[in-house]
Protein backbone atom coordinates (compact mmCIF):
# COMPACT_ATOMS: atom_id res chain seq x y z
CA UNK A 1 0.00 0.00 0.00
CA UNK A 2 0.90 3.34 -1.09
CA UNK A 3 -0.67 6.97 -1.24
CA UNK A 4 -0.28 10.59 -1.66
CA UNK A 5 -1.42 12.85 1.30
CA UNK A 6 -2.12 16.39 -0.14
CA UNK A 7 -4.85 19.20 1.16
CA UNK A 8 -7.09 19.27 -1.61
CA UNK A 9 -5.61 15.80 -3.18
CA UNK A 10 -8.84 14.49 -5.55
CA UNK A 11 -6.71 16.41 -8.73
CA UNK A 12 -3.70 14.33 -8.16
CA UNK A 13 -2.93 11.94 -10.70
CA UNK A 14 -0.52 10.17 -8.79
CA UNK A 15 -2.54 7.50 -8.10
CA UNK A 16 -3.69 6.93 -11.50
CA UNK A 17 0.34 6.31 -12.29
CA UNK A 18 0.83 3.90 -9.09
CA UNK A 19 -2.26 2.37 -10.07
CA UNK A 20 -1.17 1.33 -13.21
CA UNK A 21 2.46 0.01 -12.11
CA UNK A 22 0.53 -1.90 -9.35
CA UNK A 23 -1.45 -3.79 -12.34
CA UNK A 24 1.50 -4.47 -14.67
CA UNK A 25 3.50 -5.21 -11.70
CA UNK A 26 0.86 -7.54 -10.39
CA UNK A 27 1.15 -6.20 -7.06
CA UNK A 28 -1.87 -7.00 -4.80
CA UNK A 29 -2.00 -3.07 -3.25
CA UNK A 30 -3.42 -0.16 -3.95
CA UNK A 31 -2.36 3.56 -3.86
CA UNK A 32 -4.90 5.34 -2.15
CA UNK A 33 -5.79 9.28 -2.21
CA UNK A 34 -5.04 10.63 1.49
CA UNK A 35 -6.70 13.54 2.03
CA UNK A 36 -5.23 15.27 5.15
CA UNK A 37 -5.85 18.57 6.44
CA UNK A 38 -2.75 21.28 7.31
CA UNK A 39 -2.17 20.40 11.13
CA UNK A 40 -2.91 16.42 10.66
CA UNK A 41 0.11 15.43 8.55
CA UNK A 42 1.80 14.20 11.74
CA UNK A 43 -0.59 11.57 12.97
CA UNK A 44 -1.37 10.33 9.67
CA UNK A 45 2.20 9.93 8.81
CA UNK A 46 2.32 7.97 11.83
CA UNK A 47 -0.89 5.41 11.18
CA UNK A 48 1.33 4.61 7.67
CA UNK A 49 2.64 1.70 10.03
CA UNK A 50 0.13 0.65 11.78
CA UNK A 51 -1.81 0.39 8.58
CA UNK A 52 1.04 -1.39 6.55
CA UNK A 53 1.75 1.21 3.95
CA UNK A 54 5.06 0.90 1.95
CA UNK A 55 5.18 4.95 2.17
CA UNK A 56 3.67 7.97 0.69
CA UNK A 57 4.00 10.52 -1.48
CA UNK A 58 3.51 14.38 -0.45
CA UNK A 59 1.62 17.32 -2.07
CA UNK A 60 0.99 20.97 -1.61
CA UNK A 61 0.82 22.20 1.38
CA UNK A 62 2.53 19.27 3.44
CA UNK A 63 6.49 18.91 1.62
CA UNK A 64 7.56 21.42 3.78
CA UNK A 65 6.05 20.29 7.27
CA UNK A 66 7.09 16.57 6.99
CA UNK A 67 10.75 17.98 7.29
CA UNK A 68 10.20 18.66 10.79
CA UNK A 69 7.92 14.92 11.32
CA UNK A 70 9.86 12.44 9.83
CA UNK A 71 12.71 10.59 12.03
CA UNK A 72 15.26 11.30 9.17
CA UNK A 73 15.77 13.23 6.73
CA UNK A 74 17.95 12.53 3.72
CA UNK A 75 20.95 15.38 2.22
CA UNK A 76 18.94 15.84 -1.41
CA UNK A 77 15.26 16.70 0.74
CA UNK A 78 17.94 19.05 3.03
CA UNK A 79 18.95 20.87 -0.08
CA UNK A 80 16.17 20.91 -1.99
CA UNK A 81 13.90 22.04 1.10
CA UNK A 82 11.20 19.53 0.56
CA UNK A 83 10.18 16.12 0.88
CA UNK A 84 8.39 14.33 -2.00
CA UNK A 85 8.28 10.87 -0.80
CA UNK A 86 8.26 9.19 2.44
CA UNK A 87 9.50 5.61 3.27
CA UNK A 88 7.99 3.81 6.29
CA UNK A 89 10.62 1.35 7.29
CA UNK A 90 10.29 -2.08 9.05
CA UNK A 91 10.85 -0.61 12.70
CA UNK A 92 8.18 2.21 11.80
CA UNK A 93 10.16 4.77 11.42
CA UNK A 94 9.82 7.10 8.58
CA UNK A 95 12.42 8.44 6.04
CA UNK A 96 12.13 11.21 4.14
CA UNK A 97 13.76 12.10 0.42
CA UNK A 98 12.79 13.98 -2.74
CA UNK A 99 12.69 12.58 -6.24
CA UNK A 100 11.73 15.64 -8.09
CA UNK A 101 14.82 16.07 -9.16
CA UNK A 102 15.35 12.19 -10.54
CA UNK A 103 11.87 13.08 -12.07
CA UNK A 104 13.36 15.97 -13.94
CA UNK A 105 16.94 14.35 -15.10
CA UNK A 106 14.83 10.98 -16.15
CA UNK A 107 12.26 13.33 -18.40
CA UNK A 108 14.79 14.77 -19.95
CA UNK A 109 16.75 11.74 -20.56
CA UNK A 110 13.64 9.85 -21.94
CA UNK A 111 12.18 12.66 -24.31
CA UNK A 112 15.30 14.21 -25.37
CA UNK A 113 17.80 11.36 -25.74
CA UNK A 114 21.53 11.79 -25.49
CA UNK A 115 20.50 15.16 -23.38
CA UNK A 116 23.24 16.64 -21.60
CA UNK A 117 23.09 19.25 -19.19
CA UNK A 118 26.70 20.49 -20.20
CA UNK A 119 25.72 21.21 -23.75
CA UNK A 120 25.79 24.78 -22.78
CA UNK A 121 24.39 27.68 -20.79
CA UNK A 122 21.38 26.99 -19.51
CA UNK A 123 18.43 29.69 -17.80
CA UNK A 124 16.04 28.64 -15.00
CA UNK A 125 12.93 31.45 -14.34
CA UNK A 126 11.77 30.36 -11.33
CA UNK A 127 13.63 29.92 -7.66
CA UNK A 128 10.45 28.17 -5.83
CA UNK A 129 10.52 24.26 -4.57
CA UNK A 130 10.37 22.92 -8.38
CA UNK A 131 13.48 25.74 -8.90
CA UNK A 132 15.16 23.79 -6.12
CA UNK A 133 14.70 20.41 -7.66
CA UNK A 134 15.67 21.83 -11.31
CA UNK A 135 18.51 23.76 -10.18
CA UNK A 136 20.00 20.37 -8.16
CA UNK A 137 19.06 18.11 -11.14
CA UNK A 138 21.34 20.82 -13.55
CA UNK A 139 24.47 20.95 -11.07
CA UNK A 140 24.50 16.97 -10.26
CA UNK A 141 24.26 16.20 -14.03
CA UNK A 142 27.23 18.98 -14.34
CA UNK A 143 25.84 21.74 -16.05
CA UNK A 144 28.46 24.45 -16.13
CA UNK A 145 26.66 27.80 -16.40
CA UNK A 146 23.05 28.23 -15.02
CA UNK A 147 21.36 31.25 -15.07
CA UNK A 148 19.10 31.60 -12.38
CA UNK A 149 16.10 34.74 -12.64
CA UNK A 150 13.13 35.25 -9.94
CA UNK A 151 11.01 37.44 -9.46
CA UNK A 152 12.12 37.57 -5.61
CA UNK A 153 15.84 38.13 -6.48
CA UNK A 154 16.68 36.99 -2.93
CA UNK A 155 15.60 33.69 -3.51
CA UNK A 156 17.56 32.60 -6.18
CA UNK A 157 20.54 34.39 -4.34
CA UNK A 158 19.82 31.65 -1.66
CA UNK A 159 20.06 28.99 -4.22
CA UNK A 160 23.12 30.12 -5.57
CA UNK A 161 24.78 30.64 -2.02
CA UNK A 162 23.86 26.59 -0.96
CA UNK A 163 24.53 25.14 -4.43
CA UNK A 164 27.43 26.93 -5.41
CA UNK A 165 29.54 25.66 -8.38
CA UNK A 166 27.54 26.99 -11.85
CA UNK A 167 24.65 29.02 -10.82
CA UNK A 168 24.63 32.87 -11.90
CA UNK A 169 21.94 35.27 -10.43
CA UNK A 170 20.74 37.81 -12.79
CA UNK A 171 18.11 40.19 -12.02
CA UNK A 172 14.68 39.46 -13.07
CA UNK A 173 14.40 42.27 -15.45
CA UNK A 174 16.91 40.53 -17.65
CA UNK A 175 14.95 37.45 -17.91
CA UNK A 176 14.41 37.91 -21.72
CA UNK A 177 18.23 38.87 -22.80
CA UNK A 178 19.09 35.33 -19.93
CA UNK A 179 17.80 33.29 -23.32
CA UNK A 180 20.96 34.57 -25.18
CA UNK A 181 22.52 31.50 -26.63
CA UNK A 182 21.58 29.09 -23.95
CA UNK A 183 21.28 25.40 -25.11
CA UNK A 184 18.05 25.00 -22.53
CA UNK A 185 15.17 27.16 -20.86
CA UNK A 186 12.96 25.64 -18.56
CA UNK A 187 10.20 27.21 -16.67
CA UNK A 188 10.01 26.76 -12.86
CA UNK A 189 7.28 29.26 -12.24
CA UNK A 190 3.73 28.79 -11.68
CA UNK A 191 3.66 31.23 -14.34
CA UNK A 192 0.98 29.15 -17.21
CA UNK A 193 -0.30 26.70 -14.92
CA UNK A 194 -4.16 26.21 -15.31
CA UNK A 195 -5.61 29.43 -13.48
CA UNK A 196 -2.39 31.59 -13.91
CA UNK A 197 -1.62 34.12 -16.35
CA UNK A 198 1.18 33.33 -19.13
CA UNK A 199 5.14 33.63 -18.41
CA UNK A 200 5.79 37.31 -19.27
CA UNK A 201 9.07 36.29 -21.25
CA UNK A 202 10.15 37.46 -24.54
CA UNK A 203 11.76 34.83 -26.63
CA UNK A 204 13.03 36.30 -29.48
CA UNK A 205 16.62 35.89 -27.67
CA UNK A 206 16.31 32.62 -28.42
CA UNK A 207 17.88 30.09 -30.84
CA UNK A 208 16.60 27.86 -33.08
CA UNK A 209 18.78 24.79 -31.49
CA UNK A 210 17.32 25.70 -27.98
CA UNK A 211 15.96 23.37 -25.73
CA UNK A 212 12.73 24.37 -23.97
CA UNK A 213 11.16 22.45 -21.19
CA UNK A 214 8.71 23.45 -18.64
CA UNK A 215 7.82 21.80 -15.18
CA UNK A 216 4.08 22.39 -15.47
CA UNK A 217 1.71 19.47 -16.67
CA UNK A 218 -1.45 21.04 -16.51
CA UNK A 219 -1.75 22.43 -19.36
CA UNK A 220 0.62 20.05 -20.94
CA UNK A 221 1.28 22.84 -22.80
CA UNK A 222 1.97 25.96 -21.64
CA UNK A 223 1.51 29.27 -23.56
CA UNK A 224 5.78 29.75 -22.73
CA UNK A 225 6.42 26.08 -24.51
CA UNK A 226 3.25 26.93 -27.52
CA UNK A 227 5.29 29.92 -28.59
CA UNK A 228 8.25 27.88 -28.23
CA UNK A 229 6.94 24.93 -30.37
CA UNK A 230 5.56 28.01 -32.80
CA UNK A 231 9.17 29.30 -33.52
CA UNK A 232 10.49 25.87 -33.93
CA UNK A 233 12.26 24.70 -30.61
CA UNK A 234 11.88 21.52 -29.48
CA UNK A 235 9.82 21.50 -26.65
CA UNK A 236 9.59 19.35 -23.11
CA UNK A 237 6.56 19.54 -20.56
CA UNK A 238 6.47 18.76 -17.00
CA UNK A 239 4.37 15.30 -17.09
CA UNK A 240 7.77 13.15 -17.59
CA UNK A 241 8.94 15.03 -14.53
CA UNK A 242 6.06 13.25 -12.71
CA UNK A 243 6.32 10.15 -14.21
CA UNK A 244 9.90 9.72 -13.65
CA UNK A 245 9.96 10.32 -10.02
CA UNK A 246 7.53 7.62 -9.50
CA UNK A 247 10.10 4.75 -10.42
CA UNK A 248 12.69 5.76 -7.35
CA UNK A 249 9.32 5.92 -5.02
CA UNK A 250 8.74 2.25 -5.93
CA UNK A 251 12.49 0.83 -5.75
CA UNK A 252 12.56 2.19 -2.15
CA UNK A 253 9.00 1.16 -0.92
CA UNK A 254 9.07 -2.39 -2.70
CA UNK A 255 12.26 -2.75 -4.25
CA UNK A 256 10.86 -3.07 -8.16
CA UNK A 257 11.48 -0.13 -10.38
CA UNK A 258 8.74 0.34 -12.92
CA UNK A 259 9.06 1.27 -16.41
CA UNK A 260 7.52 4.49 -17.80
CA UNK A 261 5.73 3.09 -21.03
CA UNK A 262 3.66 5.29 -23.52
CA UNK A 263 0.73 3.97 -22.68
CA UNK A 264 1.08 5.58 -18.93
CA UNK A 265 2.14 8.60 -20.92
CA UNK A 266 -0.39 8.40 -22.49
CA UNK A 267 -3.00 7.42 -20.17
CA UNK A 268 -1.90 10.52 -18.18
CA UNK A 269 -2.36 12.67 -21.31
CA UNK A 270 -5.69 11.77 -21.86
CA UNK A 271 -6.50 12.23 -18.07
CA UNK A 272 -5.26 15.88 -17.94
CA UNK A 273 -6.82 16.59 -21.11
CA UNK A 274 -10.09 15.50 -20.28
CA UNK A 275 -10.56 18.19 -17.25
N1 LIG B 1 6.32 18.19 -12.99
C1 LIG B 1 6.52 18.04 -11.70
O1 LIG B 1 6.74 16.93 -11.20
C2 LIG B 1 6.55 19.27 -10.82
C3 LIG B 1 7.24 19.26 -9.60
C4 LIG B 1 7.25 20.43 -8.82
C5 LIG B 1 6.54 21.55 -9.24
N2 LIG B 1 5.86 21.50 -10.43
C6 LIG B 1 5.11 22.69 -10.91
O2 LIG B 1 5.99 23.79 -10.94
C7 LIG B 1 5.29 24.99 -10.63
C8 LIG B 1 5.99 25.70 -9.48
O3 LIG B 1 5.88 24.88 -8.33
P1 LIG B 1 6.74 25.16 -7.01
O4 LIG B 1 6.46 24.05 -6.08
O5 LIG B 1 8.15 25.49 -7.35
O6 LIG B 1 6.02 26.50 -6.46
P2 LIG B 1 6.59 27.58 -5.47
O7 LIG B 1 7.62 27.00 -4.56
O8 LIG B 1 5.40 28.24 -4.89
O9 LIG B 1 7.35 28.62 -6.45
C9 LIG B 1 6.63 29.40 -7.36
C10 LIG B 1 7.59 30.08 -8.33
O10 LIG B 1 6.80 30.82 -9.27
C11 LIG B 1 7.18 32.20 -9.20
N3 LIG B 1 6.03 33.05 -9.44
C12 LIG B 1 4.81 32.98 -8.88
N4 LIG B 1 4.03 33.98 -9.35
C13 LIG B 1 4.78 34.70 -10.21
C14 LIG B 1 4.55 35.84 -11.02
N5 LIG B 1 3.36 36.46 -11.04
N6 LIG B 1 5.55 36.29 -11.81
C15 LIG B 1 6.74 35.68 -11.81
N7 LIG B 1 7.04 34.59 -11.07
C16 LIG B 1 6.06 34.12 -10.28
C17 LIG B 1 7.72 32.38 -7.81
O11 LIG B 1 8.48 33.55 -7.75
P3 LIG B 1 8.64 34.32 -6.33
O12 LIG B 1 9.75 33.60 -5.63
O13 LIG B 1 8.98 35.71 -6.71
O14 LIG B 1 7.32 34.22 -5.60
C18 LIG B 1 8.53 31.09 -7.66
O15 LIG B 1 9.71 31.15 -8.38
C19 LIG B 1 3.86 24.57 -10.30
O16 LIG B 1 3.06 24.76 -11.44
C20 LIG B 1 3.97 23.08 -9.98
O17 LIG B 1 2.81 22.37 -10.30
C21 LIG B 1 5.87 20.39 -11.22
Amino acid sequence: MAGVMGWPVMHSRSPLMHNYWMEQQGLAGTYVFLEIKPGELAPALRALHPLRFSGCNLTIPHKLDAMTIVDEVDDVAKKIGAISCVVVREDGSLFGTNNDWLGFVGNMKQQQPGWRADAGPVAVIGAGGGGRAVCHALVQQGATEIRLVNRTRQKADAIAAEFGGPIQVLPWEDRHDSLDGVAMAVNVTSQGMVGEPALDLRLDKLSASTLVADIIYTPLETPFLAAARERGNHTVNGLGMLLHQGPPAWKMWFGIEPTVTGELRERMEQSIAGT
